[in-house]
């Protein structure tokens, strides 16, 4: 097996969590990778301050198990204060996961500090530029996943094979994946891991508030929703109220100004941790469909991996096909 993934990142399992905008709390983070995971704390809806707070909780909650942090580069205009603070506590993190917007300008000063980078693409030609830039390990992610997607809407069925083929530095499949045999296929198409986010948003851990949970429990991807295509961007979220009014606003050639008013952060803070979840957008992917409860992360572990043992033992069968 190319384990590259686990002596990249120091865990023992090739299952990654996501950065997560307001919801990627650091007891979340230090589960995950106390449980064999990779957890990251999300800085997406944090002050810098509020990150190094997160980023003390992980610690603590994960007791030794490497974790990381999230960048989406995009999210912060003060970018370089949340950059010195995660080179002010390297020691502490093994990994940085950059993602909306171009990585090159920080790769060498993070590897420099000791930590691992990765590096979110959408497309073959972003993996091959953000190899070429450094970036030690991708993440490829499909347009099934929750949140920010790349505009060019590939699914991971036909990503992850085609970014396999065009890099040499190793994949973890995103999009779609919250289950064991999920995890399993990523392998077939040439993953060496995966990232998830939604199905770890429905877990105790996560600071998510509980209306949110039950409404992943509740609903079905035909209930995920695309918006702000107007300004370019293409963001999977749960249908609401408020989803309803961002859909049409932007069916009528709208300025930037009035859609922003609606997307903002603010919005999605009022739904994910106010729990108002008609009154704003939280994110999720297409992947909904699969959760049916809010399990502790040991208790998801365990059920990932035992699924997992379940369709390596259905792949097997092949085998009988070919010969
Ligand atoms: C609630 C939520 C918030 C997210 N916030 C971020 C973020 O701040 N930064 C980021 O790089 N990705 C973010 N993502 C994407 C995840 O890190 C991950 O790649 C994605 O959820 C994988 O697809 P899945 O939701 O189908 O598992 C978010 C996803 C969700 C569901």
């Amino acid at each position: 097996m190319d384990n590259r993934v686990l002596s990249l990142l120091g865990c023992r399992l090739p299952i990654v969590q996501g950065g997560l905008a307001y919801v990627g709390n650091g007891v979340l983070a230090g589960a995950i990778s106390r449980a064999g995971g990779f957890g990251q704390v999300g800085s997406a809806g944090r002050t810098p301050e509020q990150m190094l707070d997160e980023i003390e909780k992980a610690a603590k909650e994960a007791a030794g198990a490497p974790f990381g942090v999230n960048l989406p580069l995009s999210e912060h205009s003060d970018r370089e204060a949340y950059v010195e603070v995660i080179l002010s506590n390297a020691q502490r993190l093994r990994a940085v996961s950059l993602s909306a917007g171009n990585p090159r300008p920080y790769i060498d000063r993070l590897k420099r500090a000791g930590l691992t980078v990765i590096a979110l693409v959408s497309t073959p030609l972003q993996a091959q530029k953000a190899e070429a830039a450094g970036a030690d390990l991708l993440v490829a992610e499909g347009y099934e996943a929750g949140g920010h997607n790349g505009p060019g809407e590939w699914t991971t069925m036909a990503l992850i094979p085609a970014v396999a083929r065009a890099v040499q530095v190793p994949i973890l499949a995103a999009g779609g994946i919250a289950t064991g045999d999920g995890i399993v296929a990523a392998f077939a198409l040439g993953a060496s891991g995966v990232q998830m986010g939604t199905r770890f948003v429905a877990t105790k851990e996560c600071e998510a508030h509980e209306n949110y949970k039950a409404e992943l429990m509740r609903r079905s991807a035909d209930d995920t929703r695309i918006i702000e295509r107007s300004r370019g961007r293409v963001t999977r979220v749960l249908q609401s109220a408020h989803v309803d009014d961002i859909l049409e606003l932007e069916k009528r050639n709208p300025s930037e100004s009035e859609v922003y008013a609606l997307v903002r952060g603010e919005k999605n803070r009022v739904a994910a941790i106010g729990g108002t979840l008609e009154e704003g957008y939280v994110n999720c992917g297409q992947g909904v469909s699969l959760i049916h409860d809010a399990p502790s992360v040991d208790e998801l572990f365990q059920r990932l991996t035992g699924e997992m043992r379940e369709a390596t033992r259905r792949i097997r069968s092949l085998d009988t096909l070919l010969h």
